[in-house]
């Protein structure tokens, strides 16, 4: 395949080039050619933002593409800002999976609005560093406070306290490290190894729970063994009852429960785990509870939503993610925790350079692993109060509608089947020509290539029940009743052509 982002630069720019090219050092310090460049880039973002679909959803593109198409060497001396839009314009930009795409709905479709656009560019100024209150007072109080604000959007008890990570993937992983704690404080002085006074320590979650999981338990040392993955009923939420005789079960094996994993918003089908129920096994039982609301807990700001999640307000601790489905641009995840102290008690380790005498002050250093700490908080303060609590359900609730409407298409087409409830914005569904198992299998995959090939629509896929399904996740902001349309349309049209031939 031709190479669509155009030839390699040579190395003449490369280090060792000696003095070829103009010797602009200027540029990369220069206020004058930055406030230039800053309006550029200004237009450049507005006019993404004006068409969001300006190119295919999905790169045509063959893997080392991009990178061939880029200097192989660094340049010895500096360029111009303008060189460089210009490249970032002609190479980067088509380079890129459009996660910004109305036709996006793939995985949980993500939008930056322009809000968070702005936060980023000036978080990015600012610089601030808040490991300590001391190195960063605004970015550390605004933290506190915009989660405390998402806190009173989910109707949680007021002890909930918040900070923000990456990903979810690192906020399971914080909470579950305090769950070890609580139940042994030892650990943090003694380790796991070699330790023969202690029993199997065990974590329960749903068999469609994330592989975040998964990866938290093999990084707290506990063992992969030792997470228990609990059946699912009909519709794909933790069987509670499953739940509470695996406890016993592992209980009367000499092992020792230490949490439970429940998800609201799973990512295949977006089930909601029985979330009153097992916090009752939890207290019951003296277990942490960590709610995984990555996806759904964007729509618990929805008092309709929130209803199904009825129980969360009993969890130990929840994870959310604004980059996900409240417009804020990457990175941004919320842990909300109900004894922030637990948190501290695990992590908080302050070496002399760092010891302050700040008084109450938090120290956002102690609540999790990393010590440096970028501004996130300020991109969700501004997308929060730029869309408006009733600005952001309103998006959401039509996000829900969208996949409604969708559902119903599907439902009403011979051929076809939604393989699961649709509870928020994301629909698994699937053609049923009348072939066997296996070869419904390939028709879909094939009507998936084939809708993927198009550039105007991104689907994913998941398996239930051993079948391959495909997955439409409503989420983009851009997204609205004709994109949901156009998908339907395409997979109608190409599960004819899918059914009769390979690709
Ligand atoms: C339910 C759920 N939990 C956790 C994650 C991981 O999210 P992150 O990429 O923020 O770690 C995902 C990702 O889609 C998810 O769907």
């Amino acid at each position: 395949m031709p190479n669509p982002m155009g030839s390699r630069q040579g190395d003449e720019g490369a280090a060792g080039s000696g003095t070829q090219g103009p010797d602009v050092l200027g540029d990369a310090v220069s206020p004058e050619a930055a406030r230039r460049a800053l309006h550029r880039v200004a237009d450049m973002v507005a006019d993404r933002l004006e068409s969001p679909d300006r190119y295919p959803v999905l790169p045509r593109l063959e893997p080392g593409a991009v990178r061939s198409s880029l200097s192989p060497a660094p340049p010895a001396v500096g360029e111009t800002l303008d060189t460089i839009l210009d490249d970032y314009a002609r190479l980067v930009e088509p380079g890129s999976t459009q996660w910004n795409h109305p036709g996006f709905m793939a995985y949980f479709a993500i939008s930056a609005s322009a809000p968070g656009i702005l936060a980023e560019t000036l978080a990015a100024t600012l610089n601030v560093n808040a490991m300590l209150w001391r190195t960063g007072p605004a970015a550390t109080e605004m933290e506190e406070l915009v989660c405390d604000w998402l806190r009173q959007m989910l109707q949680l008890p007021p002890e909930f306290r918040g900070h923000i990570n990456d990903t979810a993937s690192i906020g399971s992983f914080l909470a579950l490290a305090a769950a070890r704690h609580r139940a042994d404080p030892t650990i943090r002085e003694l380790g796991l190894a070699a330790r023969a006074d202690l029993q199997p320590m065990t974590v329960y979650a749903g068999a469609e729970a994330h592989s975040s999981i998964d990866k938290a338990v093999v990084a707290l040392g506990l063992g992969l063994v030792n997470l228990r993955r609990v059946p699912t009923d009909d519709t794909f939420r933790m069987d509670v009852a499953a739940l509470a005789a695996t406890i016993q079960a592992d209980r009367g094996r000499g092992e020792r429960p230490v949490a439970v994993v429940a998800t609201a918003g799973t990512t295949s089908t977006t089930s909601v785990d029985p979330l009153r129920a097992t916090a009752e096994v939890c207290a019951r039982e003296g277990l942490w509870l960590h709610v995984d609301a990555a996806y759904a807990g964007s729509a618990a700001i929805c008092p309709e939503y929130r209803a199904l999640l009825d129980g969360l307000e009993l969890a130990d601790s929840v994870v959310l993610n604004p980059h996900k489905w409240l417009f804020t641009p990457l990175d941004c995840s919320v842990l909300l925790v109900r004894d922030p102290g637990a948190l501290r008690a695990a992590f908080s380790v302050v070496p002399e350079y760092l010891r302050t005498t700040s008084g109450e002050a938090t120290n956002l250093m102690d609540y999790g692993i990393q010590l440096g700490r970028r501004f996130r908080a300020l991109k969700l303060w501004m997308v929060i109060r730029a869309f408006g609590v009733e600005g952001l359900r309103a998006r959401i609730r039509t996000h829900c509608e969208l996949a409604r409407d969708f559902a119903a298409r599907v439902r009403a087409e011979p051929g076809f089947e939604v393989c699961a409830p649709v509870p928020f914005s994301t629909v698994c569904f699937r053609a049923t020509p009348a072939v066997e198992a296996e070869e419904q299998d390939r028709v879909n995959e094939r009507i998936l290539e084939r809708v993927n090939a198009s550039g105007e629509v991104f689907l994913s896929h998941t398996r239930l029940r051993g079948r391959h399904v495909l997955r439409l996740a409503i989420g983009n902001l851009w997204t609205g009743p004709e994109h949901v349309a156009r998908a339907w349309e395409l997979v109608r049209e190409v599960a004819g052509e899918a059914r009769a031939s390979p690709p």
